[in-house]
């Protein structure tokens, strides 16, 4: 995805806010003094949310994009907010005072973009207190998304520029998920109890076929290979493939898809 304009990335993400808000309402309960990590925060809207929960005492965000830290740090901050660049999968760039010292870490719309999940798990896994509580989601390989990534990247019109693409993209094998889907091999050989995972299905309607545009133009990781007078034609086929399989409803702009969560617990 494009980090370097956290403006468009921030005015675009209702559907990442609207998944994230949902699932925090579900799943976390705020007791008095919860201090949150939250890895990978983007342009920081969740930690500002968050920052506002009754009982949180403090919130610290971290994302790999220097770009997204600036523009979280001047638009979405407070007294009790702290921002960081700092790299999930990179244990190095973890600040040494993070260890242990997290009663909850949330992380949304992010492990799809890492390609070493065992690394990015046990980072999260050291920054929280014994007992602490996680909630990620992000996309399987069962997403329309992920599908649209994967066609649009062997698309025949559209290989001579995408002969060296890497998509950057890694989506969370679904094989992972066992015992009828309750339960992840990966979270647990990383010391997680899950005390719930499926697979949730989503909609989200666009006002118009711009807006539409804007936040796959804000995700889609092929547009820095086409080049930029392309990149309207190159939109124009990612919407009707997204159409033909059902990512996109062909009357109006509005996407089902399946993104997986977690709400798991430090072991
Ligand atoms: C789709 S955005 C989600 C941002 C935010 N969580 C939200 O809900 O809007 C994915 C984010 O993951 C960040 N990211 C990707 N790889 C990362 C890594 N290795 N460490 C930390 N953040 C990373 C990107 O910079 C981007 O901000």
């Amino acid at each position: 995805m494009d980090t370097t304009k956290p403006e468009h990335y921030s005015q675009n993400r209702s559907l990442q806010q609207n998944i994230g808000v949902e699932l925090l309402q579900q799943y976390m309960r705020w007791e008095g003094g919860d201090t949150v990590l939250d890895a990978g925060c983007g342009t920081g809207e969740i930690c500002k949310y968050i920052s506002q929960q009754p009982g949180v005492a403090s919130v610290v965000g971290f994302d790999v994009s220097p770009d997204f830290i600036s523009f979280a740090s001047q638009h979405n901050s407070s007294a009790n907010m702290r921002y960081h660049v700092s790299d999930v999968s990179d244990a190095s760039t973890i600040k040494p005072e993070w260890q242990g010292a997290f009663s909850k870490v949330v992380s949304f719309a992010v492990l799809h973009w890492i390609q070493d999940k065992v690394a990015a798990l046990k980072v999260l896994h050291s920054c929280l207190k014994p007992g602490g509580e996680m909630l990620l989601w992000f996309s399987t390989d069962k997403s329309k998304f992920c599908q649209t990534v994967i066609d649009m990247a062997t698309h025949h019109k559209w290989k001579t520029y995408l002969n060296d693409f890497e998509p950057n993209w890694f989506p969370w094998p679904s094989s992972d998920f066992v015992n009828g889907g309750c339960s992840s091999r990966l979270l647990e050989e990383c010391g997680f109890e899950v005390l719930s995972t499926h697979s949730k299905e989503f909609q989200e309607s666009f006002s118009s076929k711009k807006q539409w545009r804007e936040l796959m133009s804000s995700v889609l990781p092929h547009l820095s290979y086409i080049p930029l007078d392309k990149h309207e034609d190159f939109l124009d086929d990612v919407e009707k493939m997204a159409k033909d399989i059902h990512y996109l409803t062909s009357s109006d702009y509005k996407v089902t898809d399946k993104c997986q969560f977690v709400h798991a617990r430090k072991m």
